[in-house]
């Protein structure tokens, strides 16, 4: 090719040929990235491998297209730079088959001057930048390293992709209950329309696990998935943290806020507790859900937003509504599409699927192999009640394996309070083996005197305490205890 030497040496060149010093550098720098330069020229080919080897990057240099595809094809490259005029099979038609090879090759061009309109279609066929010859080797370093920078920042989105998709991906809502297979359809067909979807259940089971997955699998997947728990929360921040605030808007307003309907512009809004929105807020949201439009605390102008709202509540809504707590027209324009996640009590099939689904999941974190589980440390998760429901089991379970023995997961790896009830089963047991026949009423009473007296040895006769292991109200207690004569 007729092109003259088309690199001219830059002031880093000088630097690191002029000391011993700064050689002994070159050698300590990390390696930036593997380059693969493909130009017939020779002159030029030797030169740029020198001066990028220098600069810390693993350089291989070929004169033709064909010679540098056998290469492509068994190793991988961070960036390849090919003269866009080479014998044989040309830069634009190398282009093509590097792209056949792996769409996310990164393919930077050397065009010579003049000759910008191939660079155009090298770019059009998806090369990731183009050099005009003759260039220094700073220039073209700037561009490797901005390459290199696009690659990380990709690769890491494809990673926290898979991390989303491993997160919230229907394979990860575990079940196989009716109710479970229900909620999973329900959620294969809301995710893509625009519908507004409540989901209820009480604490644990799984909420916002499934609004992820809906917005996660729904077309604006790409768009934001914005939180926001409304527990606790009083009208002032409520308000400032959905819609925003202008400065000034209030003391403490130093600068204007952008709140969470416009970060979720685009993408979904998963509003926890929704139940405890207080009445004054609640018109407000109705106006968005309505108009989807509000203005910023303090604000004048209009904001406009296009954002899907998934709302969750531990508490029975329609109930609220009747008590006057809860606005009666947003309460159905929240349930357009209502999602009731049963507690881990009502669908203990399940079980069997979500520990052996944590065992997995935990031992991977943990880095342990998987353990075995008793029969016995199964038969006690079936019995418990999971009042804590996917959550408890799931740190229990997490609990287990870092307490595992050699034997894998036995009653002692269990957290103190399973083992608490494991005792209550084993030191109460309801042997009826040697009857043909029970009075009913009185071995339920009977049973519940020993669970009692249980809790009463446990807790040091302290009522509250007593309640508390019993898991039930201490008017409850107090009034079993003087049915069944306990009360002193
Ligand atoms: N069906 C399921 N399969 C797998 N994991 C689940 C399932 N349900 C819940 N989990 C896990 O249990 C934990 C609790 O779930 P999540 O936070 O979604 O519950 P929640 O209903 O929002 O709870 P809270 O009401 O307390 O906010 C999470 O780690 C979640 O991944
Ligand atoms: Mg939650």
């Amino acid at each position: 090719m007729n092109y003259l030497p088309s690199w001219t040496p830059s002031r880093r060149d000088y630097a690191s040929e002029s000391s011993g010093l700064s050689r002994l550098g070159e050698k300590q720098k990390a390696m930036k990235g593997k380059v693969l330069i493909v130009d017939d020229e020779k002159l030029m080919r030797v030169s740029l491998e020198n001066q990028l080897k220098k600069e810390g990057f693993f350089v291989k240099s070929m004169k033709t297209a064909g010679e540098a595809l056998k290469y492509v094809r068994n190793e991988d490259y961070d960036i390849i730079v090919s003269d866009l005029r080479l014998p044989g099979l040309d830069g634009i038609e190398f282009l093509k088959e590097i792209k056949s090879i792996s769409q996310k090759a990164i393919v930077i061009i050397m065009t010579a001057y003049g000759t910008v309109e191939s660079a155009v279609t090298a770019m059009r066929e998806g090369a990731f930048d183009y050099i005009c010859k003759p260039f220094s080797t700073d220039e073209l370093i700037i561009k490797l390293e901005r390459a290199l920078t696009y690659k990380k920042a990709t690769s890491e989105v494809t990673r926290l992709r898979s991390e989303i998709q491993e997160l919230y991906g229907h394979d990860n809502i575990v079940g196989k209950s009716e109710a479970m297979m229900k909620i999973l359809d329900t959620i294969r067909t809301v995710s893509d329309r625009e519908t507004t979807v409540l989901i209820q259940g009480e604490s644990g089971t799984g909420k916002e696990l499934i609004a992820g997955a809906i917005h996660y699998n729904s077309s604006r997947e790409n768009g934001p998935f914005i939180k926001l728990s409304c527990a606790a929360l009083n009208k002032e921040i409520l308000e400032s943290e959905l819609f925003g605030h202008e400065k000034g808007a209030f003391t403490g307003a130093i600068k204007t806020k952008r709140g969470r309907f416009e970060l979720a512009d685009g993408g979904s809004m998963f509003l926890d507790d929704v139940d405890d929105i207080p009445l004054e807020m609640q018109v407000k949201l109705l106006r968005v859900l309505q108009e989807r439009e509000f203005e910023r605390v303090g604000g004048e102008e209009t904001i406009s937003v296009n954002v899907r709202l998934i709302c969750a509540t531990k508490k029975d809504l329609s109930n609220l509504v009747k008590q006057g707590k809860f606005r009666e027209d947003l309460y159905y324009r929240l349930n357009v599409v209502a999602l009731t996640i049963p507690s881990l009590r009502e669908r203990k099939e399940d079980l069997p699927l979500l520990i052996n689904y944590f065992i997995k999941k935990y031992s991977k974190h943990l880095g342990i192999s998987e353990p075995d589980i008793s029969q016995e440390v199964v038969d006690l998760l079936m019995k418990y009640n999971w009042q804590g429901n996917v959550r408890e089991l799931e740190n229990v379970v997490e609990h287990a394996l870092v307490f595992s023995s050699a034997n894998g997961i036995i009653v002692q790896s269990l957290p103190e309070h399973l083992r608490r009830f494991e005792s209550v089963q084993r030191e109460e047991p309801l042997n009826l083996n040697d009857k043909d026949k029970i009075d009913y009423q009185d071995t339920v009473a009977e049973f519940e005197r020993s669970l009692i007296k249980w809790a009463h040895k446990r807790a040091n006769g302290n009522q509250v305490h007593m309640a508390e292991i019993l898991g039930i109200p201490r008017t409850t207690l107090r009034n079993k205890m003087i049915k069944l004569n306990l009360s002193q």
